[in-house]
């Protein structure tokens, strides 16, 4: 009794001489006014199983991206099997929390099954077969979330990573180059008041730039709705540079679309090839040579990446009017994909959270960032 006295007392001198501060915000507090803020989830997190991580998410994030559950291998492994209660509890969980649910993704050329693009004897489709399954797919997994998934990424990685040109893929070389054009229209026609984007990588090179600007005029003059184009953001130390990435920010919005950042993470680890961009089918073999920091980040690394995110997000609330939301590619650096691509079994340092789920220097720099006057 005489302690709990004591204690009411200190409490409530220590608040009359303002010595009680108020509680930082949290990251999708600290940029309410700007933009939301999200991660990528996996079925650990969403389901529950990984309680810190979700603990995590339903403080720091406002908006969920789906890291695997609803690309066409995993929610629709063969023609007339779906498997939906992953994504269900993905929903769900989105739901519960009242947040902004995203979708990804439709149309890609990555993790869909060859079937799609085959017939029974392994010979590629006819234009219609493909253009009808398309529909199919389209019409079930977004007729199913309509209303509840908000926005989805219709199609992902469409144009070549140099020059600008399509890129080539089944999709293209069996329907042409509509293929983009009837994916939007059969997911507009299946959830009418869903926001549709495109997404893609390496969006600050001018030349997939000017290849995603085409590709988003010709919709547009199609009569289609392009509500966002998603930059993912997979980016390292030094490239891009942030007026690479400002010049795509001010070129989209010219466009009539909100930017997105979709899949942002920030590579330390070195590799092979000096690569660049997320081509998910371009990896080499393991090689503990390029796991140079698999017993910790050394500080002069860490200082590096916290500048970077702190200059990034210094860059995104300057074009807070033409940003809908920064979604993180995973929640801590334990779970990244950045662990196995493009290398397998690497230690990777890209997110702000680390691996015991504690904030990293960069959180706080950009929560310093934000408390900042503009
Ligand atoms: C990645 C996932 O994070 C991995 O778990 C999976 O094995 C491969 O795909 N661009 C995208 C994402 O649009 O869907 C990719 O996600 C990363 C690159």
């Amino acid at each position: 009794m005489k302690n709990n006295k004591i204690w009411i007392t200190t409490c409530l001198a220590a608040f009359s001489l303002g010595f009680v501060q108020k509680s930082e915000p949290t990251l999708k507090e600290a940029f309410q006014n700007s933009f939301y803020v999200g991660a990528a989830l996996n079925k650990a997190q969403f389901s529950g199983k990984d309680t810190k991580a979700q603990e995590l998410v339903k403080k720091q994030f406002n908006t969920i991206s789906p890291e695997n559950v609803l690309k066409w291998g995993p929610v629709h492994p063969k023609p007339e099997e779906y498997n939906f209660k992953p994504a269900d509890d993905y929903v769900a969980f989105g739901q519960q929390n009242k947040m902004f649910i995203v979708g990804h993704t439709l149309v890609w050329h990555q993790q869909t099954p060859d079937w799609v693009f085959e017939d029974e004897a392994g010979k590629p489709v006819s234009r219609e077969v493909l253009l009808k399954r398309m529909e199919n797919h389209i019409s079930t997994v977004v007729g199913r979330y309509k209303g509840k998934i908000q926005g989805w990424d219709v199609v992902n990685e469409a144009i070549a990573d140099q020059g600008g040109q399509m890129r080539p893929t089944k999709w293209l070389s069996i329907i042409g180059e509509d293929f983009a054009q009837k994916a939007f229209e059969y997911a507009h026609k299946a959830d009418p008041q869903a926001e549709l984007y495109y997404n893609d990588y390496s969006l600050y090179r001018p030349d997939k730039r000017e290849g995603v600007i085409r590709l988003v005029k010709s919709l547009q003059a199609k009569g289609i709705k392009v509500k966002a184009i998603g930059m993912q953001g997979h980016y390292g130390l030094t490239v891009p540079t942030m007026e690479q990435v400002e010049a795509s920010i001010v070129a989209f919005s010219k466009l009539g679309v909100e930017v997105n950042f979709t899949e942002l993470d920030i590579d330390v680890l070195p590799n092979p090839s000096q690569r660049q961009g997320a081509d998910i089918a371009e990896t080499f073999d393991a090689d503990q040579k390029f796991n140079v920091y698999s017993s910790g980040l050394p500080d002069s690394v860490q200082q590096k990446l916290t500048k970077r995110y702190a200059d990034l997000f210094t860059l995104f609330r300057k074009h807070q009017d033409k940003i809908g939301r920064i979604t993180f590619w995973g929640v801590t650096d334990a779970n990244s994909w950045l662990n196995n691509w493009p290398i397998k079994g690497r230690t990777s340092y890209p997110l702000l959270f680390d691996r015991q789920y504690q904030p990293k220097p960069a959180y706080q720099a950009i929560l310093n960032m934000a408390a900042q006057k503009k």
